[in-house]
């Protein structure tokens, strides 16, 4: 199972690297897909490929120049031409997706919302019906106050917990705020108006619903991959 899911990912990771062509403004997502991703730019890049890239975490910028990819900002690149990255679950028909699991949605949203494009890398696991069927929904919320901010999405209906370190302490994002991991309804669950409702709760910095934002979604099988377009 692993080994198969590897292979997988490793597929959706070099199809969705061969969209970067010379010249572009990248950006690189976070997570295991997306490492692979990385991976397979750098080696591109090793060949005579001319990009410059933006990560979405401390974790990918480091992957990023080890490999010798040059890197630069939003001061000096103010719009990206393709964003690669991973998703935790992506819903069959409209691209939805939850992002966030690997601790920087708020990143990825920035990076992806400055990006023309927005290609997601998955193996078939995150394939779902309806989000927040497998995963919770990752929602990066600030340190002062969180007991109060949870116990306001709780009477939204989002029941929440708070990510935790394996030392017992709080999970603190690159941006160092927290992240609270909210279980969705499964039943007459609405993406668009969940995502306002977060996006107005006061303490909330950004959430993982990504709606709208995926151009491609490329999933990575046993034998090849299959592209999703939305
Ligand atoms: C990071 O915050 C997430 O949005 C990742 O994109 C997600 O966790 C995918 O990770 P894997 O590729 O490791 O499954």
């Amino acid at each position: 199972q692993a080994n198969s899911t590897d292979a997988a990912k490793r597929r959706a990771a070099v199809w969705a690297a061969s969209q970067v062509e010379d010249g572009m403004k990248v950006g690189l997502g976070t997570g295991s897909t997306s490492a692979l991703v990385i991976e397979e730019v750098g080696r591109r890049v090793a060949e005579g490929l001319r990009i410059t890239a933006i990560a979405t975490s401390e974790a990918s910028q480091k992957q990023a120049l080890g490999l010798k990819i040059p890197m630069s900002d939003f001061a000096h690149l103010p719009q990206l031409d393709l964003t690669i990255d991973g998703a935790d679950e992506v819903q069959e028909g409209t691209l939805y997706l939850i992002k966030g699991h690997g601790g920087a949605l708020l990143r990825e949203k920035i990076v992806a919302i400055a990006s023309k494009k927005l290609i997601i890398a998955v193996d078939p696991r995150k394939l779902v019906k309806t989000l927040g069927a497998v995963f919770t929904l990752p929602v990066e919320i600030v340190p002062f106050g969180f007991e109060t901010t949870m116990r306001r999405l709780k009477d939204l209906g989002f029941d929440c917990e708070l990510r935790m370190n394996d030392d017992g302490k709080p999970f603190v994002t690159d941006g160092q705020h927290y992240i609270a991991h909210c279980k969705l309804p499964q039943v007459g669950f609405d993406a668009k108006q969940a995502a306002e409702k977060l996006k107005a709760t006061v303490g909330v910095v950004e959430h993982g619903l990504f709606l709208g934002m995926a151009s491609k979604v490329v999933i990575g099988g046993p034998e090849g991959i299959q592209v999703l377009e939305a």
